[in-house]
């Protein structure tokens, strides 16, 4: 990483953090961000920083204590990530996660070499010292490892906490000076009690107060906004999403009526979802929504279009010019209101970084269109409450807020809508058809209380035929694919194993009650190999 990708990461922090906080350094595990999650879940402030951050930059922050995560490096390889020796002499409680713990011994005067053998997956991990950080964990645990290298030789001052069959030091710790490692994943949820360890660690090392809850951010979030806005008039883009509509309640709440909302029907949304929306908004929140009817636009810009970056491209850039057209017309707007979220920042200053060269990874597997990517050069003051919120942090926030459950729990919905969902060409026609499709499918998961197990399930309108028989005709008609998944965040995703008496009631009524649909295929595939959504 680059000295100015450092600062642009840091820019974004503040100066002095209010709340007892820990601060997570990143060695480029994929589960960084988990870490910074699971913290939260304990009611404590956590920040996600690189690896590469000085002593001094992080007195700044003023953490209670610093978690160094996993990353895919051998720490006595030539160019591995390191951290600055002098965190060493801040007194503060340090918990090493599998590189980190290597990362520890090592700095400390311990070694690392290669495991005899690596253990990656479940492992049953016995506790043979319950000190602070296994207070109240059971002697044997399931744990998560994923590890080729192991601490040979303990740093002086250390005890081996816990260990497992193929590994003789799993877990070390220096009570005196607050110093802990665990070679295991305590953040994932496969491993047992991960949670508490983390809390203990949290709470009981670093003697975090607990005092990050929802209640109080988002008092103190309608109190910044006012400071911050006084009487000057913010534009909000709702997409009926959970971030956008707990943003317009937050923003209603501190500035009321200088808030205008504008909902951009692109004609890509679900059966009645616009409808439904606005008139929620309208009668029952008493927040005025200025409905913008754009369907024709859209898809008489996608005629003939069938690549599905293509597809995002320009339904991304009509976007933006009825956008901008239409806060003309409403304007003028001093600011813009985003639901930009903690990952959205993390992402953008630097710190999604490949530990062996430093660089920035950007990895784009599809170009994601939200009401988010708006071009820089629109004249607005950005207003951004939620960013230092994790998207779980976000449905909590709705509740304090009086959200509505309908609108916390909907599943995940892109930008693009329906238009990414039917394969090929977007006609009038077959976004139809799709939209009868996902409409059976999302209505039997609520009857079957189905819906708020799967993080998302939607149906997918293929291009291709197939021949089927119907009453005693033949068929030659298009499949619908049902996707349904399970994840935490949507960066990984498995297929939702779905009853097959329930796929049974779905493929029916599908082909019974859609007009040109002849078949009901399932995905089995999980992410990755696959995507979650198929353009
Ligand atoms: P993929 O398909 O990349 O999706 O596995 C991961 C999650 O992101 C959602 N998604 C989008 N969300 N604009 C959005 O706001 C988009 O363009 C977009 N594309 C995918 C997807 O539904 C899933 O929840």
């Amino acid at each position: 990483m680059t000295s100015a990708q450092t600062k642009e990461g840091l820019k974004k922090l503040p100066d002095n953090c209010l709340e007892d906080s820990i601060a997570i350094l990143d060695f480029g595990s994929q589960y960084s961000q988990l870490i910074a999650r699971r913290v939260r879940e304990a009611s404590t402030y956590s920040e996600l920083m690189p690896f590469s951050v000085s002593a001094e930059e992080l007195k700044r922050l003023n953490p209670k204590g610093i978690i160094l995560s996993g990353g895919p490096n051998s720490c006595y390889d030539e160019g591995a990530p390191r951290l600055d020796k002098d965190i060493w002499t801040l007194g503060l409680p340090v918990l090493g996660v599998c590189y980190g713990m290597q990362l520890m011994a090592r700095d400390l005067d311990g070694d690392v070499t290669p495991a005899k053998e690596s253990e990656y997956g479940r492992a049953l991990l016995t506790v043979v010292e319950h000190d602070t950080l296994f207070e109240g964990v059971e002697p044997a645990i399931n744990s998560w490892m994923s590890h080729g290298d192991s601490v040979s030789k303990l740093p002086p001052g250390f005890r081996v906490s816990a260990k497992t069959a193929n590994t003789p030091v799993a877990a070390i710790s220096d009570d005196e000076r607050g110093y802990y490692g665990v070679q295991f994943h305590p953040e994932v949820v496969h491993t047992q009690d991960g949670q508490k360890i983390i809390e203990n660690f949290v709470s009981k090392v670093c003697k975090c107060s607990q005092s990050w809850t929802m209640d109080k951010f988002v008092d103190q979030a309608i109190q910044e906004v006012r400071e911050r806005v006084g009487d000057k008039r913010v534009l909000l883009a709702l997409s009926g999403g959970v971030d956008s509509s707990t943003l317009a309640f937050l923003l209603h709440k501190a500035i009321g009526d200088n808030l205008t909302c504008m909902f951009i029907d692109q004609g890509f949304m679900r059966k009645n979802e616009p409808e439904w929306l606005v008139e929620k908004f309208e009668n029952e929140f008493n927040i005025h929504v200025h409905f913008i009817k754009a369907r024709d636009r859209f898809l008489e810009k996608l005629k003939g279009v069938t690549d599905p970056e293509d597809k995002r491209k320009i339904i991304g850039n009509e976007f933006i010019r009825v956008f901008e057209e239409e806060s003309t017309r409403l304007g003028p707007f001093d600011y813009l209101a985003q639901g930009t979220l903690y990952p959205d920042v993390i992402e953008s200053s630097g710190h999604q970084i490949d530990p062996k060269t430093g660089e920035r990874i950007a990895v784009k597997i599809k170009s994601h269109h939200n009401v988010g990517g708006l071009p820089e050069d629109l004249k607005f003051k950005l207003v951004e409450p939620f960013n230092k919120l994790f998207k779980d942090e976000v449905r909590l926030a709705a509740k304090e807020l009086g959200v509505p459950d309908g609108i916390v729990r909907r599943h995940p919905f892109p930008g693009p809508g329906l238009a990414i969902r039917v394969i090929g060409e977007v006609t009038k026609e077959r976004l139809a058809t799709l939209r009868e499709a996902d409409w059976i499918i999302r209505e039997e998961c609520k009857k079957h209380k189905l819906y708020r197990e799967i993080w998302q399930v939607f149906g997918v309108l293929l291009p291709v035929k197939s021949v089927g028989v119907m009453g005693d005709k033949r068929t030659y008609q298009n499949p619908i694919v049902i996707r349904a998944v399970t994840s935490e965040d949507g960066m990984t995703a498995d297929w939702a194993r779905l009853p097959y008496d329930f796929l049974e009631i779905l493929s029916s009524r599908i082909v019974n009650e859609v007009p040109g649909i002849n078949r009901v295929a399932y995905d089995i595939t999980s992410k990755p190999p696959s995507t979650i959504e198929w353009e």
